[in-house]
């Protein structure tokens, strides 16, 4: 049977910074309740002209320096994001030109939102254990700030630029055990834009319309709820576990999923403070931030999740 590794990592984070103090010069707000409701301090911020591409091309590059892969060798890009850089064409056939990859192979995006590196992970994964792929860049990439309301302190708080990307490989050892993904299009009101190409824009564009509280409410069932799911599929116990690697929405849904776990936060791969909810890049990200600095080990299974607006929602298990 053939499987999908995890060979190399790579992520990027635009220079730019947003710090709760600057935020407390644009909308009522105090770093102390920032930090205390979502345990964010910045978030880093893409410059004028700077694209979601163009972080996206930067993480990718890592990534395949990382794992030893040349560009001409990549024969799948799934990119993941809900900040294009145009409606069309797709941001993954930006990247594939960015890269210098002139091979014609199948680029596209996935908007699943904040889940989507988890939705575009199993796609490749599929593709690859289905032989129509066999090395697969799976980026996930974000400038949430250009649809950010800085008017709205109900979730302008939230929000970070950066990008994070995955060489998957074929192998015959497992790498991405399993994938389990769910969406259900009922809590739409609760987490949106307000306009598109096809419902009509305001003037300043589409910009994050949030209900926090009862979003926050779902994120917490719903995680638990994939977690027992995950587990179970695979025949494991929580202690099988050895680092959970989260979509970083806010460090509260993070400890509850963990606590679900029974897992100390030492175990927890965190990164919210420093670059808030970067939608779909923050789990790569995140994963990448503990595979360079040398905690995630070879060999070692990890647990990535998710949640997000749809609502959305998925996990990955993986043996690094
Ligand atoms: N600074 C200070 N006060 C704020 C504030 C801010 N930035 N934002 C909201 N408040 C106020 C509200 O106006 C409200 O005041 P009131 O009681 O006088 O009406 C009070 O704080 C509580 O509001 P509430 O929305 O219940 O806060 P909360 O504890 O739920 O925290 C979030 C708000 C957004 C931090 C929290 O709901 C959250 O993180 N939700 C999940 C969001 C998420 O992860 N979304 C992405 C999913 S991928």
């Amino acid at each position: 049977m053939t499987h999908a590794r995890v060979v190399g990592t790579g992520s990027y984070l635009p220079s730019g910074l947003l710090t709760n103090a600057d935020l407390e010069k644009l909308v009522d707000t105090t770093d102390q309740w920032i930090v205390e409701r979502t345990g964010i301090r910045e978030r880093h911020v893409a410059a004028q002209g700077e694209l979601t591409s163009d972080l996206a091309a930067h993480a990718a590059r890592r990534a395949l320096d990382a794992a030893g892969v040349v560009p001409a060798s990549v024969d799948l890009i799934v990119v993941a994001t809900t900040t294009p850089d145009r409606v069309f064409p797709g941001t993954a056939c930006i990247v594939q030109a960015k890269l210098g990859i002139a091979n014609a192979c199948a680029a596209f995006d996935i908007q699943a939102v904040c889940s989507g590196f988890i939705y575009a992970l199993a796609t490749a994964t599929n593709f690859i254990k289905a032989r129509q792929a066999r090395t697969a860049l799976v980026i996930g990439a974000e400038t949430l700030t250009r649809i950010t309301d800085y008017g709205d302190r109900g979730n302008c708080i939230l929000w970070g630029d950066g990008a994070g990307a995955v060489v998957l490989a074929a192998s015959d050892a497992p790498g991405v055990i399993s994938t389990h993904l769910h969406a259900d299009g009922r809590y739409e009101a609760l987490l949106y834009t307000d306009g598109g190409p096809s419902s009509g824009s305001p003037d300043a564009g589409p910009k994050v319309r949030m209900q926090g509280n009862a979003v926050f409410k779902m994120a917490v069932n719903t995680l638990d709820a994939i977690v027992d799911e995950t587990l179970a599929a695979n025949g494991l116990a929580k202690t099988d576990v050895d680092w959970l690697v989260p979509h970083q929405a806010n460090i509260r849904i993070i400890q509850a999923t963990a606590k679900k776990l029974g897992m100390g936060m030492e175990r927890v791969v965190l990164t919210v403070d420093r670059h808030g909810n970067t939608s779909a890049a923050s789990i790569p990200l995140a994963l990448d931030t503990a595979v360079r600095d040398g905690r995630i080990r070879p060999g070692q299974t990890l647990l990535m999740e998710a949640f997000g607006g749809g609502f959305t929602w998925g996990s990955a298990l993986v043996r690094y």
